[in-house]
C-alpha cells in the first residue's frame, strides 16, 4: 500500500471548475438579505430567497463553497447514523417524524434542483447504510430501523450490503443520493447572479449591528445594511444565546484512492465502530470509481499525532478493499449540538431579523438544503412545519441533551484552564530551539505565550497563542500546518489567518 500521495487535496475542489470571481464589494451596500457564509446552507438559503424575488447579498471570507462544504462527504440521505432511536426518547414520535420528512425533503428538493438546472453534479441515487462488523452492535441496529420507520422512513434491518467486507447488521434507507458538492453548489451560485444576487468572495464579516436595518461590518471596513441577516458561518461568528454551550466542533479525516469498479461500493455507509468509518464511491470514469473514506475524528487542537491517524485510516481502508494508492486527503470539520437536533432559526429569544443555521452535525448536506428551505420561509414570514422542531431557542432538555452538555463544558473548562496550567509546566522545556521544521509549540518568550512554528524552510512563525474568539490555547496540528483551538473549533494558518471559524480575527504577530 502506498500512503496518500496528495496532501491535503480536496478531491471536490480539485475536479470542480474555480468558478467565476466574486470580488468584496467595492462600497456601502443595501439589500433585503444579507446572508453570510457561503457553504451549503449559505447558498441554499441565499438562492431560495432570490428565486423569491429578495435581493440578496453572499458574503464569504473565503471562496464559495471551498470551506466545509467543499471538503465534506457528500452523502444525501436522511438515515444520519443513530438518530432516530435518539429522537423518538428525546423528541418524541412527531419530533422523529418531522425530522425524517425534512432530511427527505431536502433530498427530494435536491434532486428537482439538479433537474431544473441541469447540473452536471454525478448525481447518484443510492442507498444509504449504517452498519456494523461486531454482533454485538446489531441490537442497537434493529432499534434504529425500527425508529427509522416509525419516523416515515422506508428503514430496513439486513445483512447483506455490497461491501467487500462481512457485517455483522445494518440499516438500509434506499432512494438517497450521492453528488459532487461544489459542482452542484457552483451551479446554484451562478444561477444566484443570474437571478441578480451579489455575491462578494474574500469578504470577512467581523461585526453585526441588530437594527432595522441590520448593520453588518467586514473587514475592509465596508457596510452592508439588510432588513435580514443570515448567520450561515457553519460555526456561528455572531453568538447572543450561548450557543456555543450546546455546539462541538469535530474534525475528522478523509482519504481517497481510485477502486475498479467491480472491488467499488455503490452504497453509502457509516459505522460508529472504529472511532466512526465513513464509506462511499464516486464515479472516475475508465472502469473506476473512487472510494472515499472518513474518519478518525477528534477535537480541534487535540487530536495528537494527526499524521499517525491519517496511517491508521489508511490501514482500514486497505484492509477491507484490497491494496490501494491513495491519491488524496483531507480533513473536514462538523459542528455536533448536544441534542442532535441542527439549530436552524432566530439567532437568540429577542431576535427579529437575525437568523443562524449551525449544527448539523456532520449531515450538512441534507441539512444545509433543509435549512435553505426553512430560512427562507422564517424570511418571507410564512409558516414552515419544521421550525419548532429546529428552533435555535428551544428550551434545553436534561433529557434530551444534559450529557452532551456537561461533557462538552468540562471540555471547554479543562482546555480554558488545564491547557494554561499545562503549558504553564511545559514552558520550561519548550523553546524555539528544539521546534523541529514542520512542527510547532508553544513557548513563553518574554511572559508572553507563543504558538510558534519552524516551516521546512527553518524559518519560525510566531503568533499569539491566544484564540482570538474567546482566548482559549490553540495548539499545532503537525499534518495540516494549522493552530487550532479546542474550545470551538476556530483554526489558524502558521502566519495567524484565520483559516476557520468563529474567530473573525487574526492571531497577532510576535516578533521573537
Ligand atoms: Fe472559541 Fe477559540 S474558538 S475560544
Amino acid at each position: 500500500m502506498d500512503g496518500p500521495t496528495r496532501a491535503h487535496a480536496s478531491y471536490w475542489i480539485e475536479t470542480a471548475p474555480p468558478g467565476d470571481p466574486a470580488p468584496p464589494p467595492d462600497g456601502d451596500l443595501t439589500v433585503d438579505v444579507a446572508v453570510v457564509g457561503a457553504g451549503i446552507a449559505g447558498i441554499a438559503t441565499a438562492w431560495e430567497l432570490a428565486r423569491r424575488g429578495h435581493e440578496v447579498a453572499l458574503l464569504e471570507a473565503d471562496r464559495v463553497a471551498a470551506g466545509v462544504t467543499g471538503h465534506t462527504t457528500a452523502k444525501l440521505t436522511a438515515l444520519h447514523t443513530l438518530v432516530y432511536d435518539r429522537l423518538r426518547r428525546t423528541r418524541g414520535k412527531e419530533g422523529a417524524h418531522l425530522y425524517a420528512t425534512s432530511q427527505t425533503d431536502a433530498i427530494r428538493h435536491a434532486a428537482g434542483v439538479v433537474d431544473e438546472l441541469g447540473i452536471d453534479c454525478d448525481w447518484e441515487e443510492t442507498a444509504a447504510y449504517t452498519y456494523a462488523e461486531g454482533a454485538g452492535r446489531t441490537g442497537e441496529l434493529r432499534e434504529e430501523a425500527d425508529a427509522a420507520r416509525e419516523a416515515g422512513l422506508a428503514a430496513e434491518y439486513v445483512s447483506d450490503t455490497d461491501l467487500p467486507y462481512p457485517v455483522a447488521g445494518a440499516v438500509r434507507v434506499a432512494g438517497q443520493a450521492q453528488f459532487h458538492p461544489r459542482k452542484y453548489l457552483l451551479a446554484l451560485v451562478a444561477d444566484l447572479r443570474r437571478l441578480g444576487g451579489r455575491v462578494h468572495e474574500h469578504t470577512r464579516v467581523v461585526g453585526l449591528s441588530e437594527g432595522e436595518p441590520c448593520v453588518l461590518t467586514t473587514d475592509a471596513g465596508v457596510k452592508v445594511r439588510a432588513g435580514t441577516v443570515v448567520v450561515a458561518t457553519h460555526y456561528p461568528i455572531f453568538d447572543r444565546a450561548l450557543l456555543f454551550t450546546r455546539l462541538s466542533p469535530r474534525r475528522e479525516l478523509v482519504v481517497a484512492a481510485p477502486v475498479e469498479e467491480s472491488r467499488a461500493p455503490r452504497g453509502m455507509y457509516i459505522t460508529t465502530e472504529q472511532n466512526t468509518r465513513s464509506v462511499r464511491t464516486a464515479p472516475l470514469g475508465d472502469g473506476k470509481r473512487l472510494l472515499i473514506v472518513t474518519g478518525e475524528h477528534f477535537t480541534p487542537g487535540a487530536g495528537g499525532d494527526v499524521e499517525a491517524r491519517f496511517d491508521t485510516l489508511t490501514t482500514w481502508a486497505s484492509q477491507r478493499f484490497g491494496d490501494l494508492t491513495f491519491t488524496h486527503r483531507w480533513a473536514t470539520q462538523d459542528n455536533d449540538s448536544t441534542d442532535s437536533v441542527p439549530l436552524v432559526g432566530p439567532l437568540h429569544p429577542r431576535s427579529r431579523h437575525v437568523h443562524v443555521a449551525t449544527g448539523f452535525g456532520g449531515w450538512g448536506l441534507s441539512s444545509g438544503i433543509m435549512a435553505g428551505r426553512l430560512l427562507c420561509d422564517l424570511v418571507a414570514g410564512r409558516e414552515n412545519p419544521w421550525s419548532e422542531l429546529y428552533d435555535p431557542r428551544r428550551v434545553m432538555s436534561v433529557v434530551r441533551e444534559g450529557k452532551e452538555f456537561v461533557k462538552h463544558q468540562s471540555d471547554v473548562a479543562r482546555h480554558f484552564v488545564g491547557d494554561r496550567l499545562q503549558h504553564l509546566k511545559d514552558s520550561s522545556t519548550a523553546s524555539v530551539e528544539h521546534i523541529a521544521p514542520g512542527d510547532g509549540a508553544i513557548v513563553h518568550v518574554n511572559g508572553k505565550r507563543c504558538a510558534v512554528h519552524r516551516d521546512q524552510d527553518g524559518n519560525v512563525h510566531a503568533v499569539s497563542a491566544k484564540c482570538t474568539h474567546l482566548g482559549c490555547l490553540v495548539a499545532f496540528n503537525r499534518a495540516e500546518r494549522t493552530w487550532e483551538c479546542p474550545c470551538h473549533g476556530s483554526r489558524f494558518d502558521a502566519d495567524g489567518r484565520v483559516v476557520q471559524g468563529p474567530a473573525v480575527h487574526p492571531l497577532e504577530r510576535r516578533d521573537i
